[in-house]
């Protein structure tokens, strides 16, 4: 779906499809030489990581394995509960695996944070994090993003993977919602 097809739903855009592709085209290759012979393992955070998912793993010339979990730590709402539940766990078992974590956004920073130390806890041999956003002014919690596609103000934004009670995921760019959506 494109801009013209969503109206005044979206108020900015912060990222256009050719800008998503370039940056992911970036973070393919800077993957692609860290990981080269360590058959990283992506673990993708369903279901904002999707598109980054899709696009990435085509991007790289290096042999991939993907997984994916679900976690909820939104409800229906634009406000972060700080709660994580597992939702649907991995398939396989992550023992000496190099890890690398697939998600959309980082926003408080506390459902990376929780995931971050899970995977570690379960043997991985090494855990980093790739996220296609980061809203620096939300952190509550420190986490070390390795890749991060772009940083952003701290506005709820959808599009790309992104979504707002389930609607605009299939957005091919990245916009701030409008604040007549959910106020
Ligand atoms: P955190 O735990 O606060 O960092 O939030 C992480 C999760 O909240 C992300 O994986 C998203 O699913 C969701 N989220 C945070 N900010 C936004 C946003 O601006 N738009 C859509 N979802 C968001």
């Amino acid at each position: 779906m494109d801009l013209a097809a969503v109206g005044t739903d979206v108020e900015k855009v912060i990222a256009t499809e050719e800008q998503l592709a370039a940056k992911i085209a970036e973070l393919a290759a800077r993957v692609d030489a860290d990981y080269k012979d360590k058959n990283v393992l992506l673990v993708g955070v369903l279901k904002g990581a999707i598109m980054a998912m899709a696009d990435l793993t085509r991007a790289m010339q290096t042999h991939i394995e993907m997984d994916w979990m679900a976690v909820s730590s939104y409800g229906s709402g634009t406000k972060s509960s700080g709660v994580v539940r597992i939702l649907k766990d991995l398939d396989r078992d992550i023992t000496g695996r190099h890890v690398l974590i697939v998600e959309d956004i980082v926003d408080t920073g506390l459902t990376l944070s929780w995931l971050k130390s899970n995977l570690f806890s379960r043997g991985a041999a090494s855990v980093e994090i790739l996220a296609i956003l980061r809203k620096p002014e939300a952190a509550k919690v420190e986490v070390d993003v390795k890749y991060v596609g772009f940083d952003i103000p701290k506005e709820f934004v959808v599009g790309y993977g992104l979504d707002f009670d389930e609607k605009y995921r299939n957005l091919s760019f990245i916009g701030v919602l409008a604040k007549h959506m959910y106020s």
